[in-house]
């Protein structure tokens, strides 16, 4: 274990993870590492939520602000959750008993766009971090960190927090080591300098992360994989998204307005948008990129085919099959895929400046192109936004993917108004369903409710929605976007009182 921790003076600063997590106070904000679930440290969140779960038994109060880069695991946010020990989170996450805590209101959660974190804590709207807490794959002789799976939002928590406890994962391939591209050129308005990233596979910055020694407080040692969940394996549904995505880019190719090899590919988190890449590969495309925020087994496979050249992205999130593959060919990867900061990953400047054809999945849109990528019924949250913001709004298309109906037809993804909504009407260019696919390039709102409702809605649905939609177009007040406002939510709250919304 001592050659991953190559720096006598943090050799010095080793701990039993109880010991570490006893420096966080309650009250704390604490920084910590993980996206989509990896990279997240797996020692002290549990030690700290023993604490806190002995504190609560005294009587004492004892919370603390968890702020990450994304989702992490059981060990971090449900350890938290369940014993009561989070007061506020941020960003996404998809922790059973976080999100149940957080729908039952008892934690505070604010749901921001994954490449604005950053800024926003640099700007100072977050307050002082207290605390990082953040996994690594290794300490340099010099002191420099060797990132693990996942980069998120570590850079930042590591330069603005006060005080810094690290956990170096021996479990974390070694070959992890040059994968990294960490940039240090970012700055506060108005001081900015565009970032000098031109291609996907650009490195602009260090393959490690820097941190003041004087600062690190604990080092911790763990052997943990990454707790992963599988991918639901690609279907029928999944695979007619897929075909008829792969059929609009042949389209878009023939019309002169896409090349052959596409423009760099950002694909979602979930299994739909998993398993659209999937599609992709037997699409016959060949010189793909992707500037994308996490890697799945999906885009990995695209990798292994060598279907796709280069990926730039914050974070692996791998089935256990995933992780197999990826260390058995490790060095493969390593020389096709980039991982960086998710300030980065996820700026909307690249993303413009690449021309990201975006493709995410939702959990329903609405006739006019307004997409709920994160609520039930507009009230209980399922994971968050994401970065799918970051690139529906920047990307050169801006994909949404969906069946056409959820819970075995009980809901339509395709309403009559969104019950809320992450994406507006003007950030999206594609909606597409199994049952077809809905460009709404140049279409004013009429014409989108037109073309979604005839191309994308369930036939259980569809004449409930041409009804709606006429009916609506004869009886609104206001007819440019027509809505019969008594009504335009009727469906969700029926599902709610019911079960289902028909
Ligand atoms: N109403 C209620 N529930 C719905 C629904 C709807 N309209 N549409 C889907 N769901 C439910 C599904 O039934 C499923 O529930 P289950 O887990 O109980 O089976 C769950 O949502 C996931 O749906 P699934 O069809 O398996 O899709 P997915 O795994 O592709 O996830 C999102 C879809 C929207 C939840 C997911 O893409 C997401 O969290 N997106 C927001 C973040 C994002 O886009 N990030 C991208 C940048 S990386």
């Amino acid at each position: 274990m001592k050659s991953r921790i190559q720096n006598a003076s943090f050799i010095s600063k080793l701990m039993p993870a109880s010991e570490a997590a006893a420096l966080i106070q309650p009250g704390m904000t604490v920084g910590m590492s993980g996206f989509t679930g990896s990279g997240y440290p797996k020692a002290v969140p549990l030690e700290l939520a023993r604490l806190i779960e002995d504190a609560h038994a005294r009587g004492e109060r004892f919370v603390i602000r968890v702020l990450t880069g994304a989702s992490t695991a059981p060990e971090l946010d449900g350890a938290l959750a369940k014993v009561g020990g989070i007061d506020f989170r941020l960003p996404y996450q998809s922790d059973p008993e976080l999100r149940a805590r957080i729908n039952r209101g008892e934690i505070e959660y604010m749901d921001i766009h994954l490449g604005q974190v950053a800024q926003y804590a640099w700007f100072g709207f977050l307050g002082n971090i207290d605390m990082a807490v953040i996994e690594v794959a290794g300490i340099l002789p010099d002191g420099r960190l060797i990132p693990s799976t996942s980069v998120g939002n570590n850079k930042t928590w590591l330069d603005l927090a006060s005080q810094v406890i690290l956990e170096v994962n021996s479990n974390q391939p070694a070959g992890l080591d040059g994968m990294h591209d960490i940039y240090y050129g970012t700055a506060l308005p108005p001081e900015r300098k565009p970032i000098p990233l031109v291609a996907p596979g650009d490195r602009i910055g260090d393959p490690y992360l820097r941190v003041d020694p004087a600062k690190v407080l604990a080092v911790v040692e763990t052997d943990a994989p990454d707790r992963l969940g599988r991918f639901a394996a690609p279907d029928e549904i999944s695979a007619r998204i897929a075909g008829h995505l792969v059929e609009f880019f042949r389209h878009e190719i023939a019309h002169g307005r896409l090349r052959p090899e596409l423009l760099p590919l950002q694909s979602g988190v979930g299994n739909i948008a998993n398993a659209v890449l999937s599609g992709l590969r037997d699409g016959g495309f060949e010189g793909l990129s992707a500037f994308t925020e996490v890697i799945q087994d999906g885009m990995l496979d695209l990798i292994r085919t060598d279907t796709l050249r280069v990926a730039s992205a914050t974070a692996l999130s791998l089935s256990p099959e995933g992780v197999d593959e990826f260390q058995r060919n490790i060095d493969h990867y390593r020389s096709r895929i980039v991982l960086r900061p998710q300030e980065i990953s996820n700026h909307a400047e690249l993303v413009r400046r690449l021309g990201c054809l975006a493709i995410n999945g939702m959990v329903e849109a609405d006739i006019y192109g307004n997409v709920n990528s994160t609520h039930v019924a507009g009230t209980s949250i399922i994971n968050g936004i994401g970065g799918s913001g970051d690139f529906a709004r920047n990307g050169f298309l801006s994909c949404f993917v969906t069946p056409s109906i959820a819970k075995n037809g009980a809901i339509s993804c395709i309403v009559p108004l969104a019950s809320h909504v992450d994406h507006t009407e003007h950030d999206v260019t594609v909606i597409v369903t199994e049952q077809g696919l809905a460009d709404l390039r140049g279409l004013s709102p009429k014409q989108r409710a037109r073309a979604i409702i005839a191309r994308c809605a369930h036939p259980n649905y569809r004449p409930l929605l041409e009804d709606y939609f006429e009916r609506a177009c004869r009886e609104s007040v206001g007819k440019h976007t027509p809505h019969l406002l008594d009504e335009a939510l009727s469906w969700h709250r029926r599902f709610v009182e019911s079960g289902r919304m028909r």
